[in-house]
């Protein structure tokens, strides 16, 4: 199992699907996991920033989530959400409610069992989000903390909003990244920071099959 932690911007969730092809893994995007409870926090007219709403909307939520690399499919109540989760609402209300420690509790439950199926089916898997290393799975094989200046995870982010047709600055789309860093490493219940344990990559200068090659070789040794 290899744990792919970072903040976003940093080319963490193309890298990871591309890691797991060529490892022939499963795949977990836990952030997506985050976004689809907020969404159905939103779709139920809750504050995201309401914790005892937050929770009560969590429990309830019916989603499905995907573990296949090419093509990871998102459902909520049996709807396809996976554009719908990636779009400037969910990502401007999914720290406040990822740092609710309920949610925490909840999804961290619900990503080991899917980890432990996947190794039980495919052997292995590669797991991206902010915690996988300190919390999620700490006995991972492999750990890496991607990094990045928050400059060039603007522009990633920017470049994938005019690829999606959404049209933002990238004075807004800075201060977006500025502003989620901020709430995600500052937040009680599992900050998003490195594992003593993790190697760390700073993407800043690299493309993504720069990436993909280091990651491979990191994998291949610890194999
Ligand atoms: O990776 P992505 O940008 O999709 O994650 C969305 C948000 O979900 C993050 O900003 C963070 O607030 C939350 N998250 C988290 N823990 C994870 C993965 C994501 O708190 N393991």
């Amino acid at each position: 199992m290899v744990a792919l932690d970072g903040p976003s911007g940093t080319g963490k969730t193309t890298v990871a699907r591309k890691l797991a092809e060529r490892l022939s893994a499963g795949y977990l995007d836990t952030g997506a996991m985050y976004r689809v409870v907020t969404l159905a926090v939103l779709r139920a007219g809750a504050d995201p920033a309401d914790a005892a709403a937050v929770t009560a909307i969590a429990r309830q939520a019916v989603f499905t989530i995907g573990t296949s690399p090419g093509r990871p499919a998102v459902a909520l109540a049996g709807q396809d959400v996976a554009a719908e989760i990636r779009g400037p609402e969910v990502s401007h209300a999914v720290s406040p409610v990822s740092a609710v420690p309920e949610v925490r509790e909840l999804l961290v439950a619900r990503q080991r069992r899917i980890i432990d199926d996947v190794l039980d089916e495919v052997g292995g898997i590669v797991v991206e989000g902010r915690d996988i290393g300190t919390v999620v799975a700490p006995d991972s094989r492999l750990k890496v903390f991607l990094t990045a200046s928050a400059e060039v995870r603007a522009s990633r982010r920017g470049a994938q909003d005019s690829a999606a047709g959404r049209q933002v600055t990238h004075a807004d789309t800075l201060a977006a990244v500025n502003r989620r860093d901020r709430l995600d490493s500052g937040r009680a219940a599992s900050p998003l920071r490195a594992a003593e344990d993790a190697v760390h990559l700073d993407t800043s200068e690299l493309d993504i099959d720069q990436v993909l090659v280091a990651l491979v070789e990191l994998a291949g040794r610890r194999g």
